[in-house]
């Protein structure tokens, strides 16, 4: 049975304010919840920091439009704020920077390898896989920390669920911004879904952005610090690729009415996939909600552009936002991919082999990597703890750890700190044999 959104009345605004009990809401038990509660709630806060923006920015750049709907615009508004309060506040006060952190990367990798799996356009498919790949090594690189700071395994925030071990190295994400640009996509031939997968996608981007700018110098760590800083400048760039894939010749209105069909989409999915009682039945408020906010959306769309929102975002939900694991799917892309880099015009190379010496992105990367790459300092930190890196994958992966590497890193604009590959295969090693001698102690 298909669900069609714009058959539903949803919430009336009107009834959608709620008490302050309600809407600080309770934190999950950080021990407890299921990995893919976790990225629920915080692919949700992000879906709602956008959706709060968004009217904001509607009512600062959208003159036709009367009194009496620019207040439903701001009421509407206040609710997203509300919902992001409750979204982001399951949080618990003991969930560390760190923990939170990893939580985030792991909505990066498990996402968005489900939307290039469920994408119908090859290219945007293509833009999924690469960053992907750059987001899977960002939580690697946390992962160092995690353990090395607060004795947390990958496992006890990832569950076992996503693959923790090295990716595209992420002293090769830095990009001269303009190669980030992609194509985009053409407003009146493409699906819902691809919309809806961008839009979504974006959110989550913008948000692990805004986290890390919000807590990357929570840490005196200054290895740390700089890591935080490092990574945040890369998810700079990941909304800088993602948004460009919109077409720009979209409407506010046409914006609006995506805007709030992603809101009900993934609440949608939300709610038919958690497994806690008490967080499904708060989807599906938020849900009923969304289906409110739609309702009000399509009838401005109708009265201002004279169109059938039908037009823009079709007839039946979409899924954006299935958490499932995906670690298969990413080792495949994994070895194929670990190489391509940015190329101009949106096209990508193949490999770095490929690239001009006149490269935009060289230049970028020497001149933030001119003392060190914090990211690659984060393996030598975890080597004084741990003999080698902190990995937690299946073995068929790592066991391929150092080709990874090798295939990975590029020959030019590499970070004079960087961990070689023959570096990383001696850590191993040591790490066996040191660890074959506790054995005997004990
Ligand atoms: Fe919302
Ligand atoms: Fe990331
Ligand atoms: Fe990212
Ligand atoms: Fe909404």
């Amino acid at each position: 049975m298909t669900f069609n959104p714009l058959k539903e009345k949803g919430m009336s605004l009107d009834k959608q304010l709620r008490n302050w009990h309600q809407i600080a809401g309770k934190p999950y038990n950080k021990n407890e919840v299921y990995c893919y509660t976790r990225t629920r709630q915080i692919l949700m806060n992000g879906i709602e920091i956008e959706g709060w923006g968004f009217k904001h920015q509607f009512n600062r750049f959208v003159n036709e439009l009367d009194l009496e709907d620019r207040q439903i615009i701001s009421r509407i508004g206040r609710i997203e704020n509300t919902q992001q309060i409750t979204n982001n506040w399951m949080c618990p006060e003991d969930q560390s920077v760190l923990e939170t952190t990893l939580g985030y990367e792991q909505v990066a990798v498990d996402l968005t390898a489900w939307l290039a799996q469920n994408e119908p356009d090859k290219y945007v498919k293509e833009v999924f896989d690469f960053g992907l790949l750059e987001d899977f090594d960002h939580l690697y690189r946390y992962a160092q920390f995690a353990y090395t700071r607060e004795g947390i395994k990958p496992s006890d925030i990832v569950q076992g669920q996503t693959d923790v071990i090295i990716g595209r190295p992420t002293q090769h994400h830095h990009n001269c911004n303009g190669l980030r640009l992609r194509k985009h996509y053409d407003k009146s031939t493409t699906s819902p879904q691809t919309k809806v997968n961008i839009l979504t996608v974006l959110s989550g981007e913008q948000q692990t952005h805004n986290f890390y700018a919000e807590h990357g110098f929570m840490y005196g760590d200054h290895v740390l610090r700089e890591t935080y800083a490092e990574i945040k400048d890369v998810e700079e760039e990941h909304v800088t690729m993602y948004e460009s894939l919109i077409d720009p010749s979209e409407t506010m209105w046409e914006k609006l009415l995506l805007h709030e069909f992603t809101e009900v989409c993934n609440y949608y999915t939300c709610m038919e996939d958690e497994v806690e009682e008490r967080i499904k039945k708060y989807w599906e408020i938020c849900l009923d909600m969304e289906l409110g906010h739609l309702q009000i959306a399509s009838e401005m769309f109708k009265k201002y552009e004279k169109r059938d929102p039908e037009e823009i975002i079709g007839s039946e939900i979409v899924i954006p936002c299935r958490f499932l694991s995906q670690k298969d799917y990413v080792q495949k892309v994994l070895e194929k991919e670990v190489n391509k880099r940015l190329a101009a015009n949106g096209e990508f190379y193949k490999s770095y082999e490929e690239i001009p010496e006149d490269w935009a992105s060289y230049a970028v990367q020497e001149k933030v990597a001119e003392i060190s790459a914090p990211s690659e300092n984060c393996i030598r930190v975890a080597e004084i703890y741990h003999d080698r890196d902190i990995v937690e994958a299946k073995d068929s992966l790592m066991n391929k750890e150092t080709q990874i590497l090798d295939r990975g890193l590029q020959e030019k604009a590499v970070a004079h700190n960087t961990v070689m590959p023959d570096e990383l295969e001696e850590m191993i090693e040591n790490h066996e044999r040191r660890e074959d001698e506790k054995e005997k102690l004990i």
